[in-house]
């Protein structure tokens, strides 16, 4: 190899990238980020407070260390800063439920290939599906990467002094949108539109946290029921736009903006590629999901939201990042 020959490291992990999904998912599963949380442990202590042979231990927390989300030091390990703030459970920015789900996924990349060759999926299409058990499991999941962005959005809105205000949220998922914000403000209430099985999950979710009484549950298609006009100070559509196309997204925006009060803000989070498509990457990365799974959807740019919103009657659009989304308030 010539002294100039880049290494193939970088190559050959992410050739075995799936061994990240696989080592990640069964380590989230097994709870040792907060196993290790407790204090740094030798891999004979993991294996006892994780209940795992130890030999499989030593083998998950030495690929954690490959992975760079575990360090050790004289045969003890520790969870790094990132660890230590993203894979923890029962933390509210906690994406250990989300590495969890994205084990189950792997099986569907057999089908990359056609889809690719197709530019469609091969599987039925889970986003368009009504009552998709998919559903289930994934609002519980990204609410970790939804509460960043939604105490972003109250912050920037003000919502916390905001007095009476109406919120409408389309496809809310665990209402997670609402959950912040109804606590952050005693006099908001929200509406949340979604299908009945989502709903049921966001009003138990609601109700534990003591603002049950000020949350409603709409069911049905979004595409298809009324948001009413000049009712609500602010709508959210958040993590959907991905799922639909260009046409479908206009046309919902035009919709928004007529159920808003004049004066009423659109918050809009998602996975937003840089208009010349170099970056961010996990956007870049997510638009195969998209194909995999959905007839039209995508990870759009920028501009693209510009044009939309500004389609759709939004004259103030501005974009924030809140990784690994960006949050977009239009008014
Ligand atoms: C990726 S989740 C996002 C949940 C939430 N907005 C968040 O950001 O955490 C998409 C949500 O949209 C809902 N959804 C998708 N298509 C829908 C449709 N046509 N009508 C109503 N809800 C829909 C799903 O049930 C799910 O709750």
């Amino acid at each position: 190899m010539k002294a100039s020959s880049p290494s193939p490291d970088g190559v050959m992990r992410l050739i075995n990238g799936y061994w990240a999904t696989g080592i990640l998912g069964v380590a989230a599963h097994n709870r040792v980020f907060t196993h290790l949380e407790e204090g740094c442990a030798t891999a004979a202590e993991v294996a006892g407070r994780a209940e795992i042979s130890e030999r499989g231990a030593q083998t998950l927390l030495d690929a954690l260390v490959s992975t760079g989300l575990v360090d050790v030091c004289e045969g003890r390990y520790r969870n790094t800063a990132e660890a230590s703030a993203y894979l923890v459970e029962d933390r509210p920015a906690s994406l250990a439920s989300f590495a969890r789900l994205k084990m189950t996924h792997m099986a569907s990349l057999a089908d990359l290939g056609e889809v690719v060759r197709l530019g469609q999926p091969v599987a039925s299409p889970v986003v368009e599906v009504a009552n998709n058990p998919h559903w289930e499991a994934i609002v519980t999941a990204i609410a970790a990467q939804s509460h960043p962005a939604a105490t972003l959005a109250a912050d920037l809105l003000g919502l916390a002094a905001a007095g009476e205000v109406s919120i409408l949220d389309v496809g809310g998922g665990s209402g997670v949108y609402s959950g912040i914000w109804l606590e952050a403000n005693p006099r908001a209430r929200s509406v949340q539109l979604d299908w009945q099985p989502i709903n049921a999950i966001a009003r138990r979710l609601l109700e534990a946290r003591g603002v049950g009484e000020r949350f409603t549950c709409v069911d049905g298609d979004f595409h298809t029921t009324d948001f009413g006009s000049g009712q609500y100070d602010v709508a959210v559509y958040s993590h959907i736009a991905h799922q639909e196309g260009p046409d479908s997204n206009v046309e919902v925006f035009t919709r928004l903006r007529k159920a808003l009060r004049p004066g009423g803000a659109l918050v809009v989070n998602d996975y937003i590629l840089d208009d010349d498509r170099a970056g961010p990457a996990f956007a870049l990365m997510f638009a195969a999901e998209m194909l995999l799974k959905s007839k039209h959807g995508g990870t759009w740019r920028r501009a693209d939201y510009h044009r939309w919103l500004t389609q759709a009657g939004f004259e103030d659009i501005t974009f924030h990042p809140a990784p690994p989304g960006t949050l977009v308030i239009a008014r």
